[in-house]
C-alpha cells in the first residue's frame, strides 16, 4: 500500500469519495442500557426505526477486556507481512488474516482477521468451499503471536455474542413481537469477528477504509477506538453522518436479516469508513447470522393485507453461500425483495 501514487484499485467513483467537510451533529442516539423497560424498548424502537444504528452504554462487556483486545489485536496487526501470512484466509480457512479485501469492486484501505466464536463447528453444507477440500469442521486460525490472542478473542467473542442476543430479544419487543421470537435461529449459528485494522492512508479523498455497504447479518455489534471514521447514510436525507466515538460504547445496527424479518419496519442501513492521514483505527464488529438451516422470511405478525410480505422465504445458508463467492451483485436482499 502506499507510495506516490494511490493503486487504481483503490481509487473510488467520484460520487462516492468522502466530502472534505463532514456534517457535524450527530444525533444517531446513545442508549444506556442499564435503563430497562418499556423506556428502553421505546429508545430502541425510536433508534431502529430513524437511523438503523445506536451506540449502547453500560452493555455489560467488561471495559477491562475491550482494552485488551484493543492491545492483542494492535500487536497482532504489528507483525511482519510475513507473520501475518501465516495464517491467511484462503479456501480452506475461512478464518485468518487477509488485506485484499474489496467492496463494491474497489479495494478497501484495511487488513482484516475474522473469526468464529463457535471454533470447530460443523461446516454447514452449504458453506464455501472447504468440503472441495474433504473438511468438515470450521476451525479457527491462531497467530502464535501475540502470545494471548485466542484467549482474548475468544473470551471477546462469547461476551459481545451474550451481549447481542440480549439485544434480539429488546430488538423483538420493540417489534411488538414475544422477546425470545428469534431464540429458535440460533441455535447451531456461525457468529464472526473481524479485526479491521485501517493504517493511516496518504490518499483519504480518494479511498475508503470500507466502501459503502449494508451489513447481511441480523444485527451487528461494533467496537471501534478512540479515531473514528464510520460514517452512516442518514435515512432522512442521504448525507453521510459520522458516529462519534464515545468511550466504553458499543455500535449496534440493524442487518439485512433484521429487515426481513421486519418486513421493512427496520432497515439496514448503508455505511462507510473513511481514512485519514495521520492515524492508524481499529474496530472490531461482531456478526451475528442465523443457523444456516433457518428460513428467513417476514415474521407473520408484521404482515396484513395493508401491509404484505416484501421479501420471498429464503433459506440463510444458501444465501450466504452465493454471496461468499463473492458475487456482489448476489449480496443485498434486494435480491429477494418481491
Ligand atoms: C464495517 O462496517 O465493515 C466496518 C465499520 C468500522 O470500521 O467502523
Ligand atoms: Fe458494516
Amino acid at each position: 500500500m502506499g507510495g506516490i501514487d494511490l493503486d487504481p484499485a483503490f481509487v473510488q467513483s467520484e460520487e462516492h469519495r468522502p466530502k472534505s467537510k463532514v456534517v457535524e451533529a450527530s444525533g444517531i442516539p446513545v442508549i444506556d442500557l442499564a435503563e430497562g423497560g418499556n423506556e428502553l424498548v421505546s429508545k430502541i424502537r425510536k433508534a431502529c426505526e430513524e437511523w438503523g444504528f445506536f451506540q449502547v452504554i453500560n452493555h455489560g462487556v467488561p471495559s477491562e477486556l475491550s482494552q485488551r483486545v484493543e492491545i492483542e489485536a494492535k500487536k497482532f496487526f504489528e507483525l511482519s507481512l510475513e507473520e501475518k501470512k501465516k495464517v491467511k484466509r484462503d479456501e480452506m480457512n475461512a478464518s485468518g488474516y487477509h488485506d485484499a479485501e474489496h467492496t463494491k469492486n474497489v479495494r478497501d484501505w484495511k487488513e482484516v482477521f475474522d473469526y468464529f466464536v463457535q471454533d470447530n463447528a460443523p461446516i454447514p453444507s452449504s458453506f464455501i468451499d472447504p468440503h472441495d477440500f474433504g473438511l468438515t469442521t470450521l476451525t479457527n486460525q491462531w497467530p502464535q503471536n501475540p502470545p494471548h490472542f485466542r484467549e482474548t478473542m475468544e473470551e471477546y467473542g462469547r461476551e459481545v455474542e451474550k451481549l447481542a442476543l440480549k439485544l434480539l430479544e429488546r430488538i423483538s419487543l420493540s417489534l411488538g413481537l414475544a422477546g425470545d421470537k428469534f431464540h429458535g435461529c440460533f441455535k447451531n449459528q456461525l457468529s464472526m469477528l473481524r479485526l479491521n485494522y485501517y493504517p493511516p492512508c496518504p490518499f483519504p479523498d480518494l479511498a475508503l477504509g470500507v466502501g459503502r455497504h449494508k451489513d447481511s447479518s441480523a444485527l451487528t455489534v461494533l467496537a471501534q477506538d478512540e479515531v473514528g471514521g464510520l460514517q452512516v447514510k442518514r435515512k432522512s436525507d442521504g448525507e453521510w453522518i459520522p458516529v462519534k466515538p464515545t468511550p466504553n460504547a458499543l455500535i449496534i445496527n440493524v442487518g439485512d436479516i433484521l429487515q426481513v424479518w421486519s418486513n421493512d419496519k427496520y432497515e439496514s442501513v448503508e455505511h462507510r469508513v473513511v481514512v485519514n492521514t495521520e492515524r492508524e483505527r481499529l474496530s472490531i464488529p461482531f456478526f451475528l447470522f442465523p443457523a444456516h438451516h433457518v428460513m428467513v422470511k417476514p415474521v407473520e405478525e408484521l404482515v396484513n393485507d395493508q401491509n404484505p410480505a416484501r421479501y420471498r422465504e429464503y433459506n440463510y445458508g444458501k444465501f450466504a453461500a452465493t454471496r461468499n463467492r463473492s458475487d456482489f451483485k448476489k449480496r443485498d436482499v434486494e435480491n429477494i425483495q418481491i
